[in-house]
């Protein structure tokens, strides 16, 4: 199971000091041979965070790249290879909240081919919106996303799906179970890779999550700011 913290634009410096709770927590965890910890946290701490992780499992990621690989004149933007040469081993491509801003499918599709050449893996975010939900179209909205977000990418084995109900972020709103294990197993048929789940995971609702067999892992976003709570849902996941 993958537990992957999304630090969102969240986080200084002093925000690494608790970590050390997530560290101790990764070695003594009894099922520790089972989980995959990964932190995403803002650009500017992803060097400290691949230094404080060091003797540990727990690995580092990106929240987006540029949709070259090379260097060039791209003010405010880094790409893949930088994220690498600083200790990224993920990064997260179409979030909700970069979709919303104007990033395409296409562009998706472009940014994932650039952070595989360099070697980074992908955790690659779909979602429909409260719109397509309620006019039923979520099936086809999923379905568009990845063909067009995983136009001729093969590789299968670097890439996560992170399934994230756009109308679940941040609003503590959760799927009915039945239907998010449809919506789970409908994009595992249209792609047979590892699919987590995203929106409002905290300790506290992880139970409605726990019979669904098919998630393979949680994208957290705020309650992965609290090393406790974060701890938590690993902790219930198995309970
Ligand atoms: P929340 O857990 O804060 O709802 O955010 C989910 C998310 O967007 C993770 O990528």
């Amino acid at each position: 199971m993958y537990f992957i913290a999304n630090w969102k634009m969240f986080g200084a410096l002093n925000s690494l000091n608790s970590l050390y709770k997530v560290i101790k927590f990764s070695k003594n965890f009894k099922k520790r041979k089972l989980i995959k910890i990964i932190y995403c946290p803002p650009n500017t701490l992803i060097n400290q965070m691949f230094i404080k992780f060091k003797n540990s499992k727990i690995e580092v990621g990106a929240q987006n790249c540029h949709e070259f690989d090379r260097p060039g004149p791209f003010t405010g933007s880094v790409n893949s290879m930088m994220l690498r040469n600083v200790g990224a081993k993920y990064v997260i491509i179409g979030h909700s909240e970069n979709r919303k801003k104007g990033e395409t499918n296409k562009l998706i599709n472009l940014k994932i081919k650039s952070a595989l050449k360099s070697g980074l893996k992908i955790i690659f975010c779909i979602g429909e919106t409260i719109q397509e939900k309620r006019k039923k179209i979520t099936n086809q909205i999923l379905n568009n996303q990845i063909k067009i977000g995983l136009n001729k990418i093969k590789d299968k084995k670097n890439i996560i799906i992170a399934y994230e109900p756009v109308w679940s972020i941040g609003t503590g709103i959760i799927p009915k179970p039945r239907e998010l294990f449809e919506t789970i197993k409908f994009i595992k048929k249209k792609k047979n890779c590892k699919v987590l789940y995203g929106g409002s995971v905290n300790p506290k609702n992880l139970d409605n999550f726990r019979s669904i067999n098919v998630i393979d892992g949680f994208l957290v976003g705020g309650a992965s700011q609290n090393p406790k709570k974060f701890i938590d849902i690993i902790k219930k996941t198995y309970n």
